[in-house]
């Protein structure tokens, strides 16, 4: 019988909401990674192509494309406004469709915007607790809807994969913009 302890290579702060250890990546989406995601053109090239939109943290202890894994991810998006429409991710559709995800909210103030296949659009609210079941077939996307760093955690398959290509393309069939000071789906 082994009765070794060990310890997990890579820890999440519950204070600052940041994996650290190996083997984590972390990757950043500036203004300048994200042209035609937002409505708003000459908004958009208003703003320093350097600046910071979103980062994401991952630990993926298998690699991509692993049936039976999963991955370990923190999205952080900044607040702000590209003219009415708040601060987001790009979204996406899973390349294999058929695999779900957890986000869960840990800190600021947002929406988890989801479109099923039809192009049918819908909004979650994100706060500190909120879980969210982001089911087969059904892209997603995270926007700040608050004056602080939204921060959300995120739990997905190790082959469900990226298609950004749709997203890129169509879009989402709704934007979600400030109207009145409020967040609203048009
Ligand atoms: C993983 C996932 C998140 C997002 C992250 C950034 O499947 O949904 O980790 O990848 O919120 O958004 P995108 O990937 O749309 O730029
Ligand atoms: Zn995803």
């Amino acid at each position: 019988m082994h009765l070794k302890n060990f310890q997990s290579p890579v820890e999440f702060s519950l204070t600052n909401y940041y994996l650290k250890g190996e083997p984590v990546i972390n990757q950043t989406r500036k203004t300048k990674d994200l042209t035609g995601i937002f409505q708003d053109q000459k908004a958009y090239e208003s703003l320093y192509p350097e600046q910071l939109i979103y980062s994401v943290q991952a630990w993926m202890p298998v690699p991509e494309g692993t049936p039976g894994g999963l991955f370990f991810g923190v999205s952080t998006i900044m607040p702000g406004k590209v003219g009415n429409e708040y601060f987001m991710t790009k979204g996406h559709f899973h390349s294999k469709s058929d695999r779900a995800e957890f986000y869960w909210g840990l800190k600021g103030k947002g929406m988890l915007i989801l479109m099923d296949l039809n192009r049918n659009t819908w909004a979650e609210e994100v706060c500190p607790g909120s879980l969210h079941y982001i089911g087969a077939h059904i892209a997603h996307r995270l926007a700040n809807t608050g004056d602080e760093n939204l921060v959300v955690g995120a739990c997905w398959p190790s082959d469900a994969g990226h298609d950004y290509d749709e997203i890129a393309a169509n879009g989402f069939s709704a934007r979600l913009v400030e109207v009145d000071g409020k967040p609203r789906l048009t």
